[in-house]
């Protein structure tokens, strides 16, 4: 098997990932709740995977770092948490994921706020597009800071830069763990992550860093192993937006999957990754049909994810015949953005999305030009 579809989940894991979730599950696991020393070691691993996280995303106040089950609830969290209200004006680009794309839609059509999603210009987003839509009832800036389509990566700190005080909401789930993220929590206002893609953690993790300057109110309300004598929810952070025993079993895993890439380092793995990624465009950009849905070789403003369309293939016959003739697994369709498959023209078969991570090969990427060329030919290209 040749797994090219990061963009989706990472696989494989570093092995102390593994490790460290059979480590947690041989102990029970309640942190925050009981005195004993096993509720205690739950917490530390907790605080573990917090001060990690802290470390790679730049923020200096590991206790804003809120975890829930994946990028998608830090980004409903923070969506349904901030008070929008009826008249206010939203700004995203139209490269948005279908986890900030219906929340607002449901926003719009359960509370009247404004939309307005912003398209790129060749392929990327412009700060000055921002800027320019920018208006009194601006409330909030979504981002997703990459493309899982594209791959295109936007320039997340400039375009900060030019909404001023206007909140940014960064959706880091295509970029934490594989773009340097440097110090996020100094420009960010609300940033979401999930766990399993490049901080190589399982599946079951993710959150919402909430800066401090802004004000997100809970989704939901319950046991928090503190302030038990109120029938009121606590207001501080990670409690109030942390209701509920914690996933410690897959937290584990985060932390050992973090640390991991602390180790390795983010720059060498982006290293890494955008070595394949131009060895990849280089050798297919010649295939005759084939049309490339994202930037092109040479482009840095990228992450590792490649998607394209061959002549004569629907996307889901060409992915099942890279998987059923050659082992290499893919993605096909619409990866969740339709926005994005609507603006590229690829709506609604989509396109064929190979996304490479940290364990990729060159002799794999390899493979995979030479399976087009090969699957091209089988149409007559
Ligand atoms: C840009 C982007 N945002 C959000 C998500 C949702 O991730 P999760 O399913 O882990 O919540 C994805 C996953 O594919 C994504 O690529």
């Amino acid at each position: 098997m040749i797994y090219l579809d990061n963009g989706a989940t990472s696989f494989p894991k570093p092995p102390q990932v593994g490790t460290a979730i059979m480590a947690a599950l041989a102990a029970p696991a309640s942190p925050g709740r009981s005195g004993h020393a096993p509720a205690m070691a739950a917490a530390r691993i907790v605080h573990r995977a917090r001060k990690a996280l802290a470390k790679l995303l730049g923020i200096k106040d590991n206790g804003r770092i809120c975890f829930g089950p994946n990028v998608t609830w830090g980004l409903n969290a923070a969506l349904s948490g901030l008070d929008l209200q009826r008249g206010d004006h939203v700004l995203s680009g139209t490269l948005e994921h279908n986890s900030t794309a219906r929340p607002l839609t449901r926003l719009a059509k359960e509370k009247g706020i404004e939309w307005e999603p912003i398209p790129p210009v060749d392929g990327a987003m412009r700060p000055e597009d921002f800027k320019a839509r920018l208006r009194p009832q601006t409330k909030l800036v979504v981002l997703n800071h990459a493309s899982n389509v594209s791959g295109a990566l936007a320039p997340a700190r400039e375009i900060k830069e030019a909404i001023g005080n206007v909140p940014l909401l960064l959706d880091t789930a295509q970029t934490a763990g594989s773009v340097p993220l440097g110090d996020a929590g100094a420009w960010v206002d609300l940033l979401a992550f999930t766990g399993h893609k490049g901080l190589l953690g399982p599946t079951g993790t993710g959150g919402l860093w909430v800066g401090p300057n802004v004000f997100v109110a809970p989704l939901a309300v319950g046991g928090s192993g503190s302030r038990s004598e109120s029938l009121e929810h606590p207001d501080f952070l990670p409690d109030a937006l942390e209701a509920g025993t914690a996933n410690t079993h897959g937290l584990a895993g985060l932390a050992a999957g973090v640390e991991y890439v602390l180790e390795t380092t983010v720059e060498a793995i982006r290293e890494h990754e955008m070595g394949l990624t131009q060895h990849f465009l280089e050798e297919i950009v010649g295939i005759k049909g084939l049309r490339l849905q994202g930037p092109g070789p040479g482009r840095k403003d990228r992450v590792a994810t490649v998607s394209l369309n061959l002549k004569g293939w629907s996307s889901s016959d060409l992915a099942g015949a890279l998987e059923k003739d050659y082992g290499i697994l893919t993605r096909a369709g619409l990866h969740c953005a339709p926005l994005t498959h609507q603006r590229l023209g690829t709506f609604p078969g989509g396109s064929v999305r190979f996304s490479f991570g940290p364990f990729n090969t060159a002799a794999e990427i390899a493979s995979a030009a030479k399976a087009l060329r090969a699957l091209a030919l089988q149409k007559g290209s």
